[in-house]
């Protein structure tokens, strides 16, 4: 099988799409069942936009008039395969708009003339054979319905051409440390549908359960990407800027302690410890909550625990120092700028348990 991937992310290439996560998944499988696979990265690219003057229907049958990398290179290609992966971001919930503007510069394989279809429907003629469809898309928010536009679309126009549509929710989530427990699954099972599709033209609906499970549940994606966000407008940073400097999102209440605490969480390091800590905090935040460690996992709640194995009190602010690094949590606690009562042990553990 001869396959045309193409990749349409304005991000391709360093590491931040994750179109590209996903689509690099896939093609392994492939590539795995015997799929000879080119990736093509649309922002490297001349496609120029269709201009709507039908040379390609009349007076070059065929062919565009357009001397770019589309007429030069991508649409030889794109005929010659056998299968084409439409991998986009979803941009207001549809396919973006390099994406687009290479699916209508695909134009001259249709013949100009109206004639009836199976169905009844009015269509076009195929002057070629195109290449079955994999559409793939990824998607900021949590929920499946996002890509229903996308899907519709995909159905109407690629009809019994569309071999299977693979969309992921929490794109963004499931590439920061919020997605680390399910990343490998969701990788592993991008492979068997990149297998499936070669072997046998479908994903199966197992793998693409697999492919769609939750990164964490919808409150805790929207609570820490809101974070995430309050965190670059305060620092004046883009994501990738924001993700690079490695800063941590900064709670501004209890709740939001809540949410980023188990992100950091080592459960390696965690073994079969079974304990729990709470805080007394005081200042710009001030209650109680505990985590509770046990299993290799660790639960945050509100209020004050019934029997902590540690308790710590703090300035919230100064605790979210030590969280980020810029305090030293020894010096903190000699100098009594915090507090700690019960198992001692632990809190020296405290670094190891949950990073910065
Ligand atoms: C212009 C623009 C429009 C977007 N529209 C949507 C949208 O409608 N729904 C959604 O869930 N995410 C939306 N997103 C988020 C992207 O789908 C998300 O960031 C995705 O990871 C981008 O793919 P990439 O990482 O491969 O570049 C949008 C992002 C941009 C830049």
């Amino acid at each position: 099988m001869k396959v045309l991937a193409i990749n349409s992310s304005p991000r391709a290439g360093k590491g931040r799409s994750k179109t590209e996560l996903l689509l690099k998944s896939l093609v392994e499988g492939m590539r795995q069942a015997g799929a000879q696979v080119e990736v093509v990265n649309l922002k490297e690219k001349k496609v120029r936009f269709c201009q709507g003057c039908f040379t390609c229907w009349t007076k070059t049958p065929g062919q565009c008039i357009l001397k770019d990398d589309m007429s030069q290179e991508l649409y030889p290609k794109w005929l010659e395969a056998d299968l084409a992966i439409y991998a986009t971001p979803l941009y207001h919930f549809s396919l973006n708009a390099h994406m687009k503007a290479f699916v209508e510069r695909t134009l001259p394989f249709l013949e100009p003339f109206f004639e009836r279809g199976e169905g009844g429907a009015i269509h076009h003629p195929l002057r070629h054979k195109p290449p079955a469809v994999v559409m793939l898309s990824v998607a900021g928010f949590p929920e499946m319905e996002v890509f229903s536009q996308l899907s519709s679309w995909a159905r109407f126009i690629f009809r019994e051409g569309l071999l299977a549509e693979i969309y992921r929710p929490s794109a963004e989530a499931l590439g920061t440390v919020m997605g680390k427990e399910v990343l490998p699954s969701v990788q592993e099972a991008l492979q068997t549908a990149g297998r499936e599709l070669v072997e046998s033209r479908r994903v199966t609906p197992e793998t693409m359960a697999a492919i769609t499970q939750p990164v964490l549940d919808k409150e805790t994606i929207a609570g820490i990407t809101n974070m995430f966000w309050r965190t670059c407008l305060e620092n004046n940073l883009t994501p990738r800027e924001c993700t690079e400097a490695n800063l941590v999102p900064q709670p501004q209440t209890l709740e939001e302690f809540l949410l980023i605490m188990p992100l950091g969480f080592k459960a390696e390091a965690a073994g079969d410890l079974n304990a729990t800590i709470q805080f007394n905090f005081s200042g710009q935040v001030e209650g109680s909550c505990h985590l509770d460690i046990a299993g290799g996992k660790v639960a945050g709640a509100s209020g004050p625990a019934q029997s902590p194995d540690l308790a710590i009190d703090a300035p919230f602010a100064l605790w979210l120092e030590i969280m980020s690094g810029k305090a030293d949590p020894q010096q903190v606690f000699m100098q009594g700028q915090a507090k700690a009562a019960g198992d001692l042990g632990l809190l020296m553990r405290l670094g190891q348990l949950f990073g910065s």
